[in-house]
Order: structure tokens, then C-alpha cells, then sequence
């Protein structure tokens, strides 16, 4: 209980802070991503990774963690998974690393990605989701021969001109809910782009069907994630998946799910598999490498005919690399084991409902949203639905606040409200204990903060 974050950090992380101050002399704003920077919640600055072992990573000053971060999502299999690692050296050292011509482990990848996945008939290797979002939306464009593409609210598909609106957007700028106006996320998005995008609310059965009778037959492609898990952790109500099929579908339009957090990690055959519901693409990254830099756009045959025939350019030069490959195909062998995700989930779910009761024990209200093995624990005061209601909702300094309490206590996840807890397939019950013990002591400093008098 004496430990807190104030007292703590700074005495625990010297070798960072110096580390970080020396980044910020070659490497701009001291960090390789945005992402990574005090603005985007690593305060006061972030923390300089040494090595990562499973389910735990040390810093560069020796503190460990149980790790709820995982890389933003790719250790599904932990850190330095030795089978995937073993898988990698060895096509290293028998292969090479790139050829710009096929060879067959790739084939061996694609095989093993088809098999686990059932709406995904043809799979082609990426580098990151960024990049594998880019190409399916551009991808649907060429195939429709329409121009609009619908994204929503609040999710996040990546920084690519074409999608990189509304994400979490200020609602000053936003418009009304039942029809918002897209909004450029970042510097240098040329504004005439927001003309090929709808924006629409997400979980609003009426606005979306009300857009698909007016505007349908003009849309490409309507994309979105299965869950939103760039907004916390936000589960579609029943049958709202379902309507986005059924509607698209009746358009003429392609549905794509960005299952860039969702693939590998919520099921073997991601959401597919989990709801049932199968688009036409389906955009992977992140979990498909087991940690490895690799992304994929699958999709049926009939929505990956242009590029089968030539004349739909998905090209690159890194693509199906053999790192990519080899990682891949060990990834796809180890998810393949009987009850794995049952047992993890299960997992998952005994620490979020730990969380929740622990909060709830302590006069906070919080509750838990999730899917096993990602969730996240909303500092809210009714339930989340999209982004409107989380802005309107959730007490976003509390969370940060229990982030700053469990990392000087050894838990490590991602410090802001709207990103989320991973749970990767190999940690384990004695990682949730120690969860659980360091957030019945930070509870109880944010109790005093915070709680119920
Ligand atoms: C759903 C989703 N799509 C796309 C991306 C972009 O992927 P990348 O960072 O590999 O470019 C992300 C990244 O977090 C994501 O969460």
C-alpha cells in the first residue's frame, strides 16, 4: 500500500529516463510510433523494454511484469515463443529472408490460414494491418466500381489516407450522431478524401439501415471491426453483425471485417468463427505472426478474383517474405491445439470478473467488457456502445490512474481507458494471482481517490 505511482516510478525507472532523453536526440519525439509517446499516455515517459519471456517482459532498469500489453496485440503466443522462434531461424538459415519470387512454405502459410479460418478461402501475406486495410478497401473499390466505403466510429483501421477519419474524434467536430460528418484524424489527410467515406455510429441498427435504403447501391464497401477494441472493448449487440451482412450483401456491396486484433486471438478462426458471420475480406495482422511482423487480406475466391487474375495490383516487395512465412505457419500449428482457446478464455475471464469485483469491492464502479482474451475494464457510469457513449460515459483519468498503480505494482497494459487487456495463450493462472494481488492494493489507493464515500 505505501508503494504509489508518484513515489515509485521515477526512483524504479532511472535507466529509461535517461534512455528516453537520449532517443529524443536521433529518433524523433524519442520513439518509434507515435503510439509510444507521453502524449499518447506513456507518462512521464516510456518504458525502455529489455527483454520479453512469455507471458512477462523486464525493462531496462529489471522490473518485470506480467505483461497485458503484448506489443498492442501480437503475442498471442507470449514473448519469444520458442517453437515460432525455432520455426524462423531455421527457414532463415535453410532459405534466406526474401526472394521477390514465390517458394512453398508460403504456400504451406496460406494452406494453414485457409484451413483455420472459415470464411477465408485465399489468403495474401502483408506487413502490417495498416497496409492490409489499405488494400482490401482499395481492393473493394476496383471490384465494385463504386467509390464509397462506410466506416464507423471510434474504431481504428490503421493510418492510411483512406481510413484514417473518425476514429476518436472530437465530438464538437463530429455532427450528430444519426449521421455523422467523417473527420480527418491526422495532419496531411487531404480533406476531399471525407467525399468517398460515411461515417455512421456504430451498434445503431437504424442509421445503417436507413443509409443502405438510401445510398446502397453507390457503396463499396462497408468496413468495420467485429468488436470494437480501439474503443476499450465494445461487443456488438446480437444481430448486429448479422444486419451489416444481410444489408451489404442485398447492396452489392463487399463487408469487410478488420480482424487486425480480433484474427487468431478471439478464436482460432477469429470472429468468423465467434459470431458466425462472414465477410467477403477479412484483414489480418498483429496475432497471425505469434509476435512476428506479418500481415494478410483473405477473402473468398470470388472477392480475391482481381487479384487471382492480374488485374488488381497487390504487390510488394516484402510481401510473403520468408520471416512472414515461417512464423505464420508455426503460429497456425501451435493455435491448432485442442482446447487451447477455451482454456485461455476461461483464463481471461476469471481475471476480468476478478478486476470487476475488486473495483466494485472498493466503492468503484467499473465493470468489465470482453471476449475472453481481450477485455477491458471501463471506469463508466452506464454502458458503452460506441464511441459517443464512451466519451459521454467513462471517467477516463481513474483508469490511467489504476494503470499507474499496477505498473509500479509489476502489471503492465496499456495506460488510456479506450484501449484494451490482452491475454495471450500462455499466461496462466499463477500471472492472474499476481494480477489480482497487485489490484487489490492499487484498488485501495484508488479508493481513496476515487471511491463511493
Ligand atoms: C483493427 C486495426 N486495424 C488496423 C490496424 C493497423 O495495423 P498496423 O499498426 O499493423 O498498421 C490496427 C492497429 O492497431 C488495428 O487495431
Amino acid at each position: 500500500m505505501s508503494v504509489t505511482f508518484a513515489s515509485e516510478f521515477p526512483k524504479r525507472t532511472q535507466r529509461s529516463k535517461a534512455l528516453f532523453e537520449r532517443a529524443k536526440l536521433t529518433i524523433p519525439g524519442g520513439a518509434g510510433s507515435t503510439a509510444r509517446m507521453p502524449r499518447n499516455g506513456w507518462n512521464p515517459y516510456p518504458l525502455f523494454m529489455e527483454q520479453g519471456q512469455g507471458s512477462r517482459i523486464t525493462d531496462v532498469d529489471g522490473n518485470e511484469y506480467v505483461d497485458y500489453l503484448l506489443g498492442l496485440g501480437p503475442g498471442i503466443l507470449g514473448h519469444r515463443n520458442p517453437t515460432v522462434t525455432d520455426a524462423v531461424v531455421r527457414a532463415i538459415q535453410e532459405h534466406g529472408t526474401s526472394f521477390g519470387l514465390p517458394y512453398e512454405l508460403e504456400i504451406e502459410a496460406s494452406e494453414k490460414v485457409v484451413a483455420a479460418v472459415p470464411g477465408v478461402e485465399q489468403v495474401r501475406f502483408a506487413n502490417s494491418g495498416s497496409e492490409a486495410v489499405g488494400q482490401a478497401v482499395r481492393l473493394a473499390r476496383a471490384t465494385t466500381g463504386r467509390r464509397l466505403i462506410v466506416r464507423f466510429e471510434g474504431l481504428y483501421h490503421g493510418w492510411q489516407d483512406s481510413v484514417y477519419w473518425s476514429n476518436h474524434v472530437d465530438l464538437d467536430r463530429a455532427g450528430p450522431a444519426d449521421r455523422p460528418r467523417p473527420v480527418a484524424m491526422g495532419l496531411g489527410v487531404p480533406a476531399e478524401l471525407g467525399d468517398t467515406l460515411i461515417v455512421l455510429t456504430w451498434n445503431d441498427f437504424d442509421s445503417f439501415s436507413a443509409l443502405m435504403r438510401e445510398r446502397g447501391e453507390e457503396i463499396a464497401a462497408v468496413i468495420t471491426e467485429p468488436a470494437v477494441l480501439n474503443t476499450g472493448c465494445i461487443l456488438p449487440e446480437p444481430g448486429y453483425l448479422e444486419l451489416l451482412r444481410s444489408e451489404t450483401e442485398k447492396a452489392g456491396a463487399m463487408l469487410i471485417f478488420d480482424e487486425v486484433i480480433t484474427g487468431f486471438r478471439i478464436a482460432r478462426g477469429g470472429a468468423h468463427e465467434y459470431y458466425g458471420v462472414i465477410p467477403d475480406l477479412t484483414t489480418y495482422a498483429k496475432g497471425i505472426g505469434g509476435g512476428f511482423p506479418v500481415a494478410a487480406i483473405g477473402g473468398t475466391k470470388e472477392a480475391m478474383r482481381l487479384i487471382a487474375d492480374g488485374t488488381y495490383s497487390h504487390s510488394g516487395t516484402y510481401n510473403a517474405n520468408v520471416v512472414q512465412c515461417a512464423a505464420v505457419s508455426a503460429t497456425m500449428d501451435l493455435l491448432a491445439e485442442p482446447g487451447l482457446y477455451e482454456r485461455q478464455r476461461a483464463l481471461g475471464e476469471r481475471l476480468a470478473t476478478g478486476l470487476e469485483g475488486i473495483a466494485n469491492d472498493n466503492g468503484i464502479d467499473a465493470y468489465v467488457t470482453g471476449l475472453g482474451t481481450v477485455f477491458q475494464l471501463w471506469f463508466a457510469d452506464g454502458p458503452v456502445k460506441n464511441w459517443r457513449d464512451a466519451v459521454a460515459q467513462t471517467r477516463e483519468g481513474e483508469f490511467t490512474r489504476w494503470y499507474e498503480e499496477m505498473v509500479v505494482r509489476g502489471v503492465l497494459f496499456h495506460p488510456l481507458q479506450f484501449e484494451n487487456l490482452f491475454v495471450s495463450l500462455v499466461h496462466d493462472d499463477r500471472d492472474i494471482d499476481d494480477t489480482l494481488n497487485a489490484a487489490a492494493d492499487s484498488m485501495k489507493v484508488l479508493a481513496s481517490e476515487f471511491g463511493r464515500k
